[in-house]
């Protein structure tokens, strides 16, 4: 057999038994022994840990005593984070969660015993959360509609604001339609809009939401491959992804968000066009720059944020509750927090809402410079950087070059280094940790003790996102932002030093995973490597189409290890 055949198989066997021991484990120890185990490990009294995640004591007793065996995913997650959990603890803790009789998590299984596998997805602390949302009732505070049906809705780490009618409007395209297009400009917020008009409806699709972004996906055909990975469906041999989602949610009331279908538009068109005719009991709810256009698409342009009309001047409380300005104050207040609309600054505020068009994300960049400036100046400053757009006139901008100027901006006001941290980010395909963020970004002028400051200042002016992946921090650039600092790299003639990099990095982390699979952290390499299957999967493409470029001959070595770190629906893995 071939070396790197070899090394397919045993890491593919490595995993699958890391499933297995999950599997044993939350078989073999109930959820309140371990809850009492690490109450206890934390010194806590019930009342004391009760206190901490915000919980009655009386629902943590019922839950050690195994009276309530099925608490919500919130509450996992509460517990977990009061008790300082690592992440294998999570997901062994997780896992005890019974799986009952009809629910999706056991259909799952079934299909996983005819070889429909159980995916490296579901064993995931997030994953293995949502095991645990189907069940019985516990006494905790009533779940809000996310706990209550099978879902993979990212958690939001900032505020949603405003959008009533947007949201109103959307639940009635849905009533009416199988198939919907949310459609607008980069950073109109459609991707936001459509998560939350997930949220609200979760409860009308017992068979779940998912959501799936696609912003990571490069290659069309790849992308039922995406949804049925984002499902924690595993594809079968000699069966198309498209066949295998098709047969999947045949009889399914499920609500399906496919995001950020722009560059993907044949692909997504196809997808959408096969299912729609192939389950009908299913209705998606797309996000794209530009509409699918095939039949039955009802496609709703997203509006901005709302503002007065230009020729009302309202009073402050009043102005206070368009949504435009409350996403302005609320962003402020996250960098300076004794920030708020006062008669003072009102005008001034309403005056640089108006000035970016209402689009969210230039607000939420606008917003980010109340640390250093004052709204005034603010305004001031985007009158230059607008007339310079403009030659000078003072007509309206469109959309995308208000956002264009703005980015423009918050990136002329980056420190050099912050500005190259930024532009190298850009390789990464569905974010990054800390850690790699260091191996991709360090090299000159930035050295690897710099880069968490600088991710930090990056996430301080909102030109990065940090989120709490359960398997640790994550950092994410948003599409729009991604697209300018890819440019930037480009201009800068660092790209493809910057892809060696992150391929160097993929090498490194597939090789550790290898060695680390055959340990005991079997189980958080799982997690890890799941959650950078694009990283791996955009590195082989790198590793592929520039062989020459890759220094030492990583790319012949190093093939295998990110061969073996794909799934084997990818067309890639073993
Ligand atoms: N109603 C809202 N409340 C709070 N924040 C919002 C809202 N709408 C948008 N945002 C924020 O504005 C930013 C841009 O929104 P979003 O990512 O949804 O835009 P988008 O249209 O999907 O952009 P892209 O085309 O780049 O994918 C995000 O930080 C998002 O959280
Ligand atoms: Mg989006």
């Amino acid at each position: 057999m071939l070396p790197a055949r070899k090394h397919l198989e045993s890491l593919w066997q490595a995993r699958v038994k890391g499933m297995r021991t999950m599997d044993e484990l939350a078989e073999t120890a109930s959820f309140g022994t371990l809850l009492r185990k690490y109450r206890q490990r934390a010194g806590l009294t019930q009342t004391a840990l009760a206190e901490r995640a915000g919980l009655s004591r009386r629902g943590i007793a019922d839950l050690e005593r195994g009276v309530r065996k099925a608490p919500y995913l919130r509450t996992i997650r509460q517990l977990a984070d009061a008790l300082r959990l690592l992440d294998a603890e999570r997901d062994t803790l997780a896992a005890t969660v019974p799986r009952l009789g009809t629910s999706f998590a056991s259909r799952q299984l079934e299909g996983a015993q005819q070889k429909q596998r159980l995916p490296m997805a579901l064993t995931s602390w997030k994953r293995a959360s949502q095991l645990s949302v189907l069940g019985a009732h516990d006494e905790f505070p009533p779940p809000r509609s996310l706990d209550a049906v099978p879902d993979n809705l990212p958690l939001q780490v900032s505020s949603f604001v405003g959008r009533q009618r947007e949201l109103a409007e959307i639940a009635r395209l849905l009533a009416a339609n199988r198939l919907v297009t949310l459609t607008g400009a980069g950073g109109c917020g459609k991707t936001r809009l459509a998560l939350q008009a997930a949220t609200d409806t979760v409860d009308a699709y017992p068979d779940g939401v998912w959501f799936v972004d696609l912003a990571a996906v490069a290659d069309q055909q790849l992308v039922p491959t995406a949804v049925l990975a984002a499902m924690g469906i595993r594809e079968e041999h000699g069966r198309s992804a498209m066949d295998a989602l098709a047969e999947f949610l045949r009889h399914r009331q499920t609500l399906l968000v496919v995001d950020n279908c722009e560059h993907l538009l044949d692909a997504c068109a196809r997808l959408a066009d096969t299912l729609v005719h192939a389950c009908p009991q299913l209705r998606l709810l797309v996000t794209s720059r530009e509409t699918l256009s095939i039949g039955g698409e009802a496609a709703w342009r997203v509006p901005s944020l709302a503002l007065p009309a230009s020729n009302q001047t309202p009073a402050t409380e009043e102005l206070a509750e368009y949504d435009a300005l409350r996403l302005f104050a609320e962003r402020a207040r996250l960098v300076r927090a004794d920030f708020a609309l006062t008669d003072d600054n009102a005008l001034q505020v309403l005056d640089v809402c108006r000035r970016l068009g209402g689009i969210p994300l230039a607000i939420e960049l606008a917003a980010a410079r109340v640390r250093a400036l004052s709204v005034g100046q603010i305004a001031e400053r985007l009158d230059d950087q607008f007339r310079l757009l403009t030659g000078g006139s003072r007509t309206a901008l469109r959309r995308h070059q208000t956002l264009q100027a703005l980015v423009d901006w918050s990136h002329d006001l980056l420190t050099n280094a912050e500005r190259v941290l930024l532009r190298r980010l850009s390789v990464f395909a569905g974010g990054c940790t800390l850690e790699a963020a260091e191996s991709v970004g360090a090299a000159q002028p930035i050295s690897r003790a710099d880069v968490l400051d600088l991710m930090t200042g990056l996430v301080d002016k909102s030109l990065v996102v940090a989120e709490d992946s359960g398997a640790g921090t994550r950092y994410r650039l948003f599409e729009t932002i991604r697209q300018y600092a890819a440019q930037k790299l480009l201009d800068a003639e660092e790209a493809a030093d910057a892809r060696d990099q992150h391929l160097a990095w993929c090498l490194e982390l597939t090789k550790d995973a290898e060695r680390g699979l055959h340990g005991p952290q079997r189980r958080s390499w799982l997690v890890r490597l799941d959650g950078d299957q694009d990283n791996l999967r955009s590195a082989l493409a790198w590793s592929i189409g520039s062989p020459g470029r890759c220094r030492g001959g990583t790319a012949a070595g190093g093939q295998p290890h990110l061969l073996l770190a794909l799934p084997r629906e990818s067309g890639r893995g073993p």
